[in-house]
């Protein structure tokens, strides 16, 4: 059995892909498949906290408990994270935000015109960043997808950000991360300190995360 030891902490998750849309019925994704953000969640239940996931568009099912905001766009994510995050106490980023969305969003299904057809985009706001820089006693935990360099960039990400550490994993490694049951992540810290964790389930990634935001927020406290 989980220990009840986050009974009363309020948990805000961002979870799954954003859509850009480029016109009415067609849009700008990622294979994120929201399973890391909603088994954050069922962990964070489990253990007795409060949970709101703002979710992009998933195929799966949220955890009985759990209050869903459904979003689309990385613009709707961050105005849904941002009407909940007075509420929170820990704030977990696992979506992934597209970048970039359309400078203009057509209201008519565009016809094919010639071979070449270019797309202006502009780049979305980081929503982590915003969160971060009004973060107070808040744990704030995102997530990074790195090929190269992966530790380095992540420690910069939490800096940059303002999170008390990034969950970097790896899109390379087969049955982890984007679709997969699986995770294997390494938690690392703003001042560049890291901690490896084996492939285990998601779920279990969850406990760990949780445990270690735990942590934070009693250092938090007690300061
Ligand atoms: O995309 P990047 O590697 O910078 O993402 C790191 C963290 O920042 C993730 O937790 C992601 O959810 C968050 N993020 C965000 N808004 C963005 C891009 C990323 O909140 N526009």
């Amino acid at each position: 059995f989980a220990p009840k030891d986050m009974v009363g902490r309020k948990v805000l998750i961002s979870a799954g892909p954003t859509r850009e849309y480029l016109d009415p019925v067609r849009f700008i994704s990622n294979p994120s498949s929201g399973k890391m953000g909603f088994a954050v969640a069922e962990e964070a239940l489990s253990r007795g906290a409060e949970v709101v996931i703002v979710s992009g568009p998933v195929s799966i099912s949220a955890p009985v408990g759990a209050t869903v905001v459904p979003v689309e766009s990385a613009m709707q994510m961050r105005d849904a994270m941002e009407a909940h995050f007075e509420w929170s106490d820990v704030v977990v980023m696992t979506a992934a935000v597209a970048d970039y969305r359309a400078a203009e969003q057509k209201n008519e299904k565009q016809a094919k015109v010639s071979e070449h057809f270019t797309i202006e985009l502009v780049p979305n706001p980081d929503i982590l960043s915003g969160l971060g820089s009004k973060k107070g006693n808040r744990v704030l935990v995102g997530f990074a997808m790195e090929t190269h360099a992966g530790v380095e960039r992540a420690a910069g990400k939490a800096r940059r950000k303002n999170a008390d550490f990034i969950c970097l994993n790896y899109p390379t490694r087969e049955g982890t991360a984007f679709g997969g049951d699986d995770n294997q992540v390494t938690f690392v810290f703003p001042d560049g300190t890291f901690q490896d964790l084996p492939r285990m389930s998601k779920r279990e990634v969850a406990e760990h995360l949780l445990d270690e935001a735990l942590k934070r927020m009693q250092w938090a406290i007690q300061q």
